[in-house]
């Protein structure tokens, strides 16, 4: 109103003004409408592990750098990008499934372009473009900065493809764009590859070598996303306890307890949560910094795979059943109230009864509050499908599965009716997907506990008395400490 008021040259009664006022704010969205609809919208879909879902952010800067604007609707779209993973057979098998989708999709809109990302891109290469014909681009985890170029290549009616893995690249200049988040908590990507070379895993392959990412990079997201409201960092990498970087100003060495306590203080209601840890490399000096933080959150993935010295040799774990259970006595030694959780895998080539009993005794030693639980599938190329036969028959890996799942389910049970009577400080994530009165969240320990909605916000901490439980979540009431 004032705009018009204070203009001698238009001389406009009230309801001129008004009209005007109309047109333009009509005109205006109109334009906007416009320039929405000029951009293209891209539709990604990510499989696998957290780090592919954090480069599916990557990639999600690189394409709005270009006027790209993401999508939730596939059939908006002018291109298809599905970011894969590679770890099990079924996984690939998933992402086929999926490129059949597609390519009904690309058959009504002959311009729509499909491109697959990640870790099946890496380990297939060009066989993926002879064997999937719709496909038109493919691009490895390396290499999404040259994404521009391959679009350009296959606007053109080539396919585009590039699969270098370099040992450098870190995106670490890159702010990614969050993609379906709840705006509270997100994932910082530290390192990428792996050096490790465990007999049955394909990751080194797909992902190259290891490199840690710049530790004031890391710092300056840290800070961007508490300042844009969010609460937890998870600091994502395929073996977060081998972090190291050298400061070029002072050649001072950092490895991963220092990140952490550099994390830890950019705000203490940023929570610090961090995954994958390796037996073999989590240090005192991390489990003391962990203790030393109240926002370091008192949670430990810590993959066993098996609890036989022998299968764990084999697998080139270069720990031993022994060493591990000492692990975990000496992380419940410096954090009584700290969570661990594992990855096991049944039925890895040689596997004994035997073996399979250590190792569901090992997971009863660790008292795990949580496992992710896999039968083995052999993967080309890595070291196992090389040196061993893949001798243990579905029917008995599937059984051994069963075991090791329905062991965990108990373990996951009682871990849980201990937390009975305790009150945990919560940080509010969402609302509980069984009832719109009640919010989720999750305790230091990673444990959902659900609870009465009240005028509790997303993004708050809050305390919770634990009055109930299940095998998966807790239950409680709030209360004021
Ligand atoms: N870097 C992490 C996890 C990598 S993959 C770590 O070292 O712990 C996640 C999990 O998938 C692994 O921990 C393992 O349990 C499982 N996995 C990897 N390769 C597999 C295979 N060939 N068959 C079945 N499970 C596998
Ligand atoms: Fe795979 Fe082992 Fe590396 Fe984990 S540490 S990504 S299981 S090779
Ligand atoms: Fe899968 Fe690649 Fe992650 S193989 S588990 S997406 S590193």
């Amino acid at each position: 109103m004032e705009l018009y008021d204070n203009n001698p040259t238009l001389d406009l009664n009230k309801e001129q003004v008004e009209e005007t006022r109309q047109g333009d704010v009509f005109f205006k969205e109109q334009m906007l409408k416009k320039t929405e609809g000029s951009h293209k919208k891209f539709y990604i879909e990510s499989y696998g592990c957290q780090m592919n879902f954090s480069d599916s952010e990557i990639v999600a800067a690189i394409l709005s750098d270009m006027g790209y604007e993401p999508t939730r609707e596939m059939e908006l779209a002018d291109l298809i990008l599905v970011n894969t993973c590679s770890i099990r057979e079924k996984a690939e098998d998933t992402v086929r499934k999926r490129l059949r989708v597609f390519d009904k999709l690309k058959e009504k809109n002959k311009g729509m372009l499909i491109g697959v990302l990640g870790c099946m891109a890496e380990r297939m290469k060009h066989t993926l473009l002879e064997e999937e014909k719709l496909v038109d681009i493919v691009l490895g985890p390396d290499a999404y900065r040259d994404l521009p170029n391959l679009i350009a290549t296959a606007e053109d009616g080539d396919k585009g493809i590039n699969v270098f893995l370099s040992r450098e690249e870190t995106y670490s200049d890159i702010n990614p764009v969050r993609l379906d988040n709840n705006g509270v908590s997100a994932f910082v990507t530290i390192m990428r590859g792996c050096d490790n070379m465990c007999s049955f895993c394909v990751v080194p392959f797909t992902r190259g070598r290891e490199r840690s990412r710049d530790l004031f990079s890391i710092i300056a997201e840290c800070h961007e996303l508490f300042g844009r409201g969010y609460k937890e960092v998870t600091l994502l990498g395929q073996n977060v306890d081998s972090y190291k970087w050298k400061n070029p100003e002072n050649e001072q060495t950092v490895d991963f307890g220092d990140l952490l306590e550099a994390v830890a203080h950019v705000s203490p209601n940023l929570r610090v949560r961090f995954s994958t840890s390796h037996p073999k490399d989590i240090s005192d000096k991390v489990l003391y910094t962990m203790a030393a933080h109240e926002n370091i959150c008192k949670y430990i993935h810590l993959p066993v795979q098996s609890g036989s010295s022998r299968i764990l040799k084999k697998m080139n774990r270069t720990y031993d059943r022994a060493w591990y259970m000492q692990k975990i006595d000496r992380i419940m030694e410096i954090m009584p109230d700290c969570a661990i959780s594992s990855d096991v895998i049944c039925g890895f080539c040689t596997e004994t009864e035997e073996d399979h009993q250590d190792t569901l005794s090992v997971m009863k030693h660790s008292d795990y509050s949580m496992s992710y639980m896999f039968f083995y599938s052999e993967r080309p190329g890595t070291l196992a499908e090389r040196k061993f036969e893949d001798d243990i028959p579905e029917e008995l890996k599937k059984r051994r599965l069963e075991e090791v799942i329905r062991l965990q389910n108990q373990l996951s049970y009682q871990h849980n009716l201990r937390d009975i009577g305790k009150t945990f400080k919560v940080l509010v994530e969402k609302v509980s997907k069984r009832s719109e009165e009640e919010l989720a969240g999750r305790n230091s320990q990673n444990k959902m506990i659900v609870f009465p909605r009240a005028d509790v916000q997303i993004g708050d901490y809050v305390y919770v008395k634990v009055t109930d439980c299940t095998q998966a979540t807790l239950r409680g009431e709030l209360v004021s400490i």
